[in-house]
């Protein structure tokens, strides 16, 4: 096994942020590797961006199943892989202390919006409906609460007067692609800690814990 930092990836859709951790992963001297994808959505494309990336992808149904035996089942693979820590890109599911107690403190989420506002599901369209001018995304550790979790790193993007949910919610989208693959690396190096609460980081030389997107 090689000394990288092993990453498993949670997805339920398409997955252009796995997509992002992935090419991140594959560029020359990169401190993860991403060990699994899984998702609960048999048909999630993110499943099939895995298996095109030569990356073993699993599918755990959900349905019919009490949520801490579903997440039991989610470690035990993640185990079985040797994931030492977790990114959730887009993953649809509330995990229980059953996952996070697992894996305390090493669960990466990236959300659609600048934590604390707007968190749970539709983030951008949230924050579209509410007239605010500057909006962004999070990465942030996960905790037993929705997107509650200490922020590790945040960026900004304007909401133009020529917006729609949709030109917004794609501007959004491009900065998680930058955003996400920040954090993962970061994660992957030992960087990231957390004291009571809140995150820190031990930046490297010239990085910041935000971003500007355009
Ligand atoms: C992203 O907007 C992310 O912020 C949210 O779910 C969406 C996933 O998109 N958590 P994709 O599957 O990575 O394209």
């Amino acid at each position: 096994m090689s000394d990288r930092t092993r990453f498993g990836v949670l997805v339920s859709g398409s997955g252009t942020n796995l997509q992002a951790l992935i090419d991140a992963s594959m560029t020359d001297g990169h401190p993860a590797e991403i060990a699994v994808v899984i998702s609960n959505n048999e048909e999630a494309f993110g499943l099939e961006r895995a298996r095109q990336a030569g990356i073993p992808a699993v599918h755990i149904g959900h349905k019919g199943k009490e949520r801490a035996v579903f997440d039991q089942e989610l470690v035990d693979t993640l185990v079985a892989h040797g994931v030492e820590w977790v990114a959730l890109a887009g993953f649809m599911r509330i995990l229980t202390p059953t996952f996070l107690s697992a894996f305390h403190n090493r669960v990466i989420n990236i959300h659609p919006a600048l934590l604390p506002s707007f968190p749970g599901t539709h983030g951008q369209k949230q924050a579209f409906a509410a007239g605010v001018r500057i909006t962004g995304a999070t990465v942030h550790l996960v905790d037993s609460g929705t997107d509650t979790g200490p922020i590790v790193a945040q960026g900004a993007v304007p909401v133009l007067e020529a917006d729609t949910e949709e030109t917004l919610q794609q501007r959004i989208l491009s900065l998680e692609h930058c955003l996400f693959p920040m954090v993962f690396r970061w994660a992957a190096e030992g960087r990231v800690s957390v004291t009571d609460g809140r995150a820190s980081v031990d930046l490297p030389e010239g990085e910041q814990r935000f971003l500007w997107g355009a």
